[in-house]
């Protein structure tokens, strides 16, 4: 917490901004062997989780949680929005941990890749472990992965020749997180396709690929977004208000409702990409509900790791409200506009959950944890991630002042299109079920902003 006096340094590996171009394929690997050895015919069984987008904001601070809860990490990222050098804080971070309490450090793969590329292929190829289960074959390296074919049972067979003998394909990725969509709601409205594109049809094909692998355990990042005009309840949301098919449950009266697919109000294609991965996810589920999906729909993600080495640092021109203010405070923007000062709420400004990136990055993990140990209550399952708390605008102007103790300069200005009043997270759900709850406060969240903000001032 921003309470902590650790203090961090960065890896003296840590190379100047040099920024590689998207969509060509990089790896840099620490400490393992497995590219070595592609194939890897009964060799290392040891696995990883795959952070797809796990050099972004969430996705970086979720790497570093994995890290620290001891998973091997393969990170992919076209590095569209973000940097490689985000991979060696995180590691130095996880480095700096392992060594505090005496753990080993786990493998931190990275392949610098676009996740619709075709190499995604020959990556989830060579994280595959191969056993001989008939009569021994004299030369495994006859086996090419080309001509591999999976049989109804599952196991993959040569099919050039029944009699050789057949080996079993295993991966060594036990989940994948998926971050790797485009995320802003301005840039979607102007450029649909790009966003249907990438976080649509991506999808789709990714998850087809996946299943040739037999990789079923799959955590989607969803957004609160998906409740469309729903949120203009007036009241915390739970997951019912969004269903992709009928569902029953008891309300806060104990009354049995149905709930029918569908939602009203949807504002952008990225909240519409959002809802419709959703949906294929939980037809995926249905048809087959050998995979194990968790849809997690974030609130207000904000804030960034106690150290301040890391945190939101998009190429992108920031948008969401405390990015903004983080350049309000760096003197980049002169003052922050208020969208909206007449709202159905305690001061008229919007009301948010604001949720530490570091509790969702720990709620993904949770996620994992309880679709391995089967707590989730079906193939395809989606939590809301929030705090269950509301915070106003000017709430949250505040805590940032006190943790500057500098002044912001604002302006009123009219409601911002597309935005909703209130949006704040029922959390029951994931508390039952993912065994996980927000721990930060929106004061931590300030602090750490302000650690980040200040030293991203003294490196620039
Ligand atoms: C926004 C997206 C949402 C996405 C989420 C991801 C919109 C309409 N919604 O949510 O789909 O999932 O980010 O983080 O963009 N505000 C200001 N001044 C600013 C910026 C924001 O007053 O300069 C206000 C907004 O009007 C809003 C509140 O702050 O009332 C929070 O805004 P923001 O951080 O952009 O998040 P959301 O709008 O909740």
């Amino acid at each position: 917490m921003s309470s902590s006096s650790s203090t961090y340094s960065l890896s003296p590996s840590i190379t100047p901004e040099v920024l590689n171009t998207p969509g060509t394929q990089r790896s840099v690997l620490f400490d393992d062997d497995v590219v070595a050895d592609p194939l890897n015919i009964d060799g290392s069984t040891s696995t990883f989780i795959m952070v797809v987008g796990g050099l972004g904001y969430i996705g970086s601070h979720t790497v570093l949680e994995l890290l620290k809860e001891g998973y091997n990490v393969l990170v992919i990222d076209d590095l569209s929005n973000s940097y490689e050098t985000v991979l060696n804080r995180v590691r130095g971070l996880a480095i700096d941990f392992c060594t505090a309490h005496g753990r080993r450090m786990p493998a931190l793969h990275f392949r610098q890749l676009d996740y619709r590329s075709a190499h995604m292929k020959t990556v989830l190829a060579s994280y595959s472990s191969y056993s001989i289960i008939s009569k021994p074959a004299p030369a495994p390296a006859r086996f090419p992965y080309s001509t591999l074919q999976r049989t109804d049972s599952g196991i993959d067979m040569d099919m050039d020749d029944a009699q050789e003998p057949a080996v079993e394909r295993l991966s060594r990725i036990s989940g994948v997180i998926h971050f790797a969509a485009y995320k802003s709601v301005e840039e979607s409205i102007r450029m649909p396709l790009r966003y249907y594109s990438n976080n649509v049809c991506g999808l789709v094909d990714f998850l087809g690929l996946l299943e040739e692998f037999g990789i079923k355990n799959f955590v989607f990042s969803s957004s609160a977004t998906v409740y469309g005009e729903g949120a203009n309840c007036g009241l915390p949301l739970r997951e019912e208000l969004c269903v992709h098919h009928p569902e029953s449950f008891l309300d806060s009266d104990g009354a049995e409702r149905r709930v029918l697919p569908g939602v009203l109000g949807l504002t952008s294609p990225y909240g519409r990409s959002k809802f419709m991965c959703e949906s294929i996810l939980a037809d995926l589920a249905l048809s087959d509900p050998t995979w194990s999906i968790t849809a997690l729909r974030y609130f207000n993600p904000v804030g960034c790791h106690e150290s301040g080495i890391l945190g939101e640092d998009p190429r992108q021109k920031p948008s969401n409200l405390i990015p903004v203010i983080a350049t309000v405070l760096t003197g980049t923007k002169p003052v922050l506009d208020i969208f909206g000062t007449d709202w159905n709420t305690p001061d008229g400004t919007a009301v948010r959950d604001f949720i530490h990136v570091v509790d969702l990055a720990r709620g993904h993990i949770a996620a994992l944890a309880a679709s391995t140990a089967g707590r989730t209550l079906a193939p395809f399952r989606t939590y809301n991630l929030g705090t269950g708390r509301g915070h106003t605008v000017r709430e949250v102007l505040q805590s940032l002042e006190d943790a500057s103790q500098r002044k912001i300069p604002v302006r009123e200005v009219g409601r911002r299109a597309g935005d909703v009043g209130f949006c704040v997270a029922e959390v029951r759900r994931a508390e039952t079920e993912l065994q996980w709850k927000a721990e930060r406060s929106l004061n931590d969240c300030s602090g750490d902003v302000w650690n980040f903000t200040k030293a991203r001032c003294v490196e620039s």
